[in-house]
C-alpha cells in the first residue's frame, strides 16, 4: 500500500529563520513562502533528492500546528506523508483494522494539488502520519 516518503513536515515558529538556516547554511534548494490560509499554514518546500521537507507556520488564529509549538515552542517534526496509489482503498483498509482517520474521513486536496488524509498519531505509534495519493 506504501510507496515512497513524499516528505516530511517539520513546525517551526520563524518560517524566514528556518529557510535562511536550510538555504544558507545546509545550501538546500528552498522554495518561497506560500500561504495556505485553507490549511492554516504558510509551508516552504525543501526540495532534496530523494524527498521534500515542509517547514511548516502557523497562519491565522485556527491553525492546526499552533497547539504543537505550544507544546513544542522550539518547532519540531509534525507529521510524515507517503505516497499511496489509492487513498480510499488505503483509507478503507486502516479503518478496517481499526485506525482513526481524522476529520470527517473524506480526503482533501493537500499543498500539491493531490487528496490527502491524516491517520491519528495515536494509531500510528504516536507519530501524525498523512497518506497522498500520487
Ligand atoms: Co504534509
Amino acid at each position: 500500500m506504501l510507496d515512497r516518503l513524499n516528505h516530511v513536515a517539520l513546525a517551526v515558529p520563524d518560517l524566514d529563520a528556518a529557510a535562511r538556516r536550510y538555504r544558507e547554511t545546509l545550501g538546500a534548494k528552498v522554495g518561497a513562502p506560500q500561504p495556505l490560509p485553507e490549511h492554516g499554514v504558510t509551508v516552504v518546500f525543501v526540495e532534496l533528492g530523494n524527498t521534500k521537507v515542509e517547514l511548516l507556520e502557523p497562519l491565522g488564529e485556527n491553525s492546526p500546528i499552533a497547539a504543537f509549538l505550544a507544546k513544542n515552542p522550539k518547532g519540531g517534526m509534525h507529521h510524515v506523508c507517503y505516497e499511496v496509489a489509492d487513498i480510499v482503498a488505503a483509507r478503507d483498509q486502516l479503518l478496517g483494522q481499526g485506525a482513526r482517520i481524522l476529520g470527517d474521513g473524506e480526503p482533501k486536496i493537500g499543498a500539491h494539488g493531490r487528496p490527502v488524509l491524516f491517520v491519528h498519531p495515536g494509531d500510528m505509534f504516536g507519530t501524525l502520519t498523512e497518506l497522498e495519493e500520487v
